[in-house]
């Protein structure tokens, strides 16, 4: 028996095929199937037809980043600073690693990616390694929040578990899962994955503080102190996590964002930059700076938005929690989903074939009153794996380690 309430969502929306195989699923698997869509916010679909407005933006203006110079001439205050509030406990890691890592191609977790040659050295080792030398540094254990979906999070935990959390005490980690959003074909039609089940995919990394919060994480983090929140993402190997420099400049600078940034490759590169929009803290992906803001230059002659972030931000807590009942602006990426084909077959597509729906950290930038965009060196800070080969691979990843004195 199909409840009448699931028919009617299924007509409003236009999602009825996916009772295609309804009478041949086992009882478990019907009313999995019918909770599942009941669940399903099926409201974002509509974002199908209207992808350009939703992402339209307001008036870009540049916005003054700290360079290197200004940050080592304040180096050692900013030290002072960021170290007595990672001692003080004020400071907590979060680890976004819910994503699904298809342009790496890999069925396991990013961060069980093996980059060593000569010895395993895994990419969640890497990020502990890095996170260790601040531990060392202020003598303090520093809480890891570390944020999985559905699709990995039993690979994540066991892996992590199995490798005895590469010597980090396990009470200083904590796991919570994002939220899933329908994946769909072209036509905003969901697609199956399996005969009896929606395809979904984490909803971006955009919903890490809801999830955080509904985890329970929030109150526990509240009341081990913590005040700051430094966000990474999981696939940038070399990136320096609660760095007490990036720490100790926030703070002292009275922001309640910090944004590492890096200095463009090229007017062209594939990075969002950092800039005003509005009057408030924004970033502008590369697919939407227009020549004239590719161009534009500041009173020095340099480009104006020049800085491209690199997914590590630091947070003021209390500022999250006033933002958290704002909507995030979606947005709809194309992606590789597999699905089961006309024949009841599953496919697994080279290429993408539909959307998924995602939320994403860098719009929460724009909710925030203040930002401060904090230059790190390149070659010292970033080296994300997305592919396997060429641009930001395992490839360009291992050359930076090894560039870096890290033995592979
Ligand atoms: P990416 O945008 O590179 O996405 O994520 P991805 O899913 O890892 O990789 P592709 O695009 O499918 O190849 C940047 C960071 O955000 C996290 C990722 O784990 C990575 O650390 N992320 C992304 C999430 O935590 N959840 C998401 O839903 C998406």
């Amino acid at each position: 028996m199909i409840p009448e309430s699931i028919t009617k969502k299924l007509t409003e929306y236009g999602q009825e095929h996916v009772l295609k195989y309804f009478d041949e699923l086992s009882e478990n698997q019907k009313a999995d199937l019918l909770s599942q869509i009941e669940s399903t916010d099926m409201s974002i679909l509509s974002a199908v037809g209207a992808p350009d407005a939703l992402n339209a933006k307001g008036k870009i203006s540049p916005l003054k980043c700290m360079e290197l110079s200004e940050i080592e001439s304040g180096k050692e205050t900013y030290t002072k600073t960021g170290l007595d509030a990672i001692k003080a406990g004020k400071v907590g890691a979060v680890l976004l690693a819910g994503g699904m890592g298809t342009r790496l191609g890999s069925d396991n977790p990013k961060g069980m990616y093996n980059v060593g040659l000569t010895r395993e050295l895994y990419i969640f080792e890497c990020l502990i390694n890095n996170l260790m030398d601040v531990v060392k540094a202020a003598d303090a254990y520093i809480h890891l929040f570390v944020m999985t979906s559905e699709k990995n999070h039993e690979a994540t935990t066991a892996f992590l578990k199995e490798k005895n959390y590469f010597g980090y005490p396990e009470e200083y980690i904590h796991f919570f899962k994002q939220e899933m959003a329908p994946a769909t074909d072209y036509n905003g039609k969901i697609y199956l994955e399996e005969k009896g089940r929606m395809a979904t995919s984490p909803n971006g990394n955009g919903g890490w503080f809801i999830s955080l919060m509904r985890a329970g994480l929030l109150d526990k983090a509240k009341s081990f102190g913590i005040e700051w929140f430094n966000i990474f993402a999981v696939d940038n190997v070399l990136q320096r996590i609660c760095d007490p420099v990036f720490v100790g400049a926030t703070i002292e600078k009275k922001c309640v964002v910090g944004a590492k940034v890096v200095k463009k490759s090229a007017p062209d590169e594939k990075v969002g930059v950092m800039c005003l929009e509005d009057g408030r803290p924004s970033i502008v992906e590369y697919y939407e700076l227009t020549d004239e803001l590719m161009n534009a230059k500041d009173e020095k002659g340099d480009p104006a938005y020049n800085f491209g972030v690199i997914l590590n931000y630091l947070f003021d807590v209390a500022e999250l929690e006033r933002i958290v009942k704002e909507e995030l602006p979606l947005h709809i990426v194309k992606k590789k989903i597999p699905y089961i084909d006309e024949k009841g077959e599953l496919v697994k597509p080279e290429e993408p074939n539909g959307y998924k729906f995602e939320n994403l950290v860098l719009d929460m930038i724009h909710q925030m009153a203040s930002c401060l965009p904090f230059e790190v060196v390149r070659e010292k800070e970033f080296a994300p794996i997305k592919n396997k080969t060429g641009v930001d691979s395992v490839e360009s990843a291992r050359a930076l380690l090894q560039k870096n004195g890290v033995v592979l």
